[in-house]
């Protein structure tokens, strides 16, 4: 039964990222364990409540968070033996893994990637293909983390605007895309609206189907479970029905890429 009422949880830890990302590590006190692409409401008493994507449930429930505004900035206060409340899991999740599968993911789109590398990891599973774009080198978050992963999948980073140390791609993630190994995979884009409507763009011109594009889809959210009718793209909650949609289910609804 999903609910309204967060449940108080303990800060284990907090990892800074970036200079604007930090991880915190909750105790998991509740009772469904989360899937790839869901989500949490986290409560920050006095400041409100926001929507985050799971990163990991591994060690604990592990978010990572962008200070973007009021409630970000109040959470990247806290620290480690703090309270926070939060309810969840809420969404649909990515879909399933069942063949080759390219992550194109952007900015703070990693942690969400990073709960279904991890969990796909742990089931043996090993075709899959992250593409990631960050800003700027020092706003790749995970750097110790994807490096491991490098030792079992194809990792390709890039960053829109080098540094004197950066060796890798400087240019946006379409900028990669001539490195994807297969384009009858799945591709599970996330990260800002505009970076997705450019990528499924140089998808198309790949030949990928529509059908084999997902898009994780953010929006204002306030109930995470389909009743205050807060987070609507056309027809569909995008806290109830995605955040996870299928790119041909949902191209021609106006709202998407405004
Ligand atoms: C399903 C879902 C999963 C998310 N996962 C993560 C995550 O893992 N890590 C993370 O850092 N953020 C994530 N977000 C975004 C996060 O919820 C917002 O950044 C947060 O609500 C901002 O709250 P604030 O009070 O700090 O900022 P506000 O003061 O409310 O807003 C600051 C700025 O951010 C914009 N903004 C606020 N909320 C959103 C939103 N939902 N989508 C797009 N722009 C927004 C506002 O328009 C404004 O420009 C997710 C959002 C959704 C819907
Ligand atoms: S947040 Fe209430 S319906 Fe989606």
């Amino acid at each position: 039964m999903k609910s309204m009422v967060p449940v108080n949880t303990r800060i284990i830890d907090v990892f800074e990222e970036t200079n604007d990302v930090k991880s915190f590590l909750l105790e998991n006190n509740l009772d469904e364990d989360p899937l790839p692409g869901q989500f949490y409401e986290i409560y920050v008493r006095g400041a409100g409540e926001i929507p985050i994507s799971i990163a990991s449930w591994r060690d604990g429930l592990l978010f990572s968070v962008k200070r973007v505004g009021y409630v970000t900035e109040r959470l990247h206060g806290m620290k480690k033996g703090d309270i926070l409340g939060i309810r969840g899991p809420f969404g649909n999740g990515f879909p399933e893994h069942r063949r080759h599968t390219v992550l194109i993911a952007g900015g703070i789109g990693l942690p969400p990637a990073r709960s279904y590398i991890e969990y796909w990891l742990s089931k043996g599973s090993r075709n899959m293909q992250l593409l990631y774009g960050a800003r700027t080198p020092s706003d790749i978050v995970y750097r110790r983390i994807l490096q491991e992963w490098s030792n079992y999948i194809d990792v390709h980073i890039t960053v829109d605007k080098g540094d004197k140390e950066w060796k890798g791609n400087v240019g946006v993630v379409t900028t990669i895309f001539h490195r994807i190994k297969d384009r009858e995979s799945d591709f599970i884009i996330i990260g800002p609206e505009i970076m997705m409507k450019f990528s499924v763009m140089e998808l198309k011109k790949l030949g990928v189907s529509e059908d084999n594009i997902y898009l994780s889809m953010e929006r204002k959210m306030k109930c995470g479970f389909g009743i205050c009718g807060h987070c609507n793209i056309g027809r569909y909650y995008v806290c109830k029905d995605g955040p996870v949609f299928k790119y041909s289910l949902i191209k021609d609804i106006p709202e998407v890429f405004h």
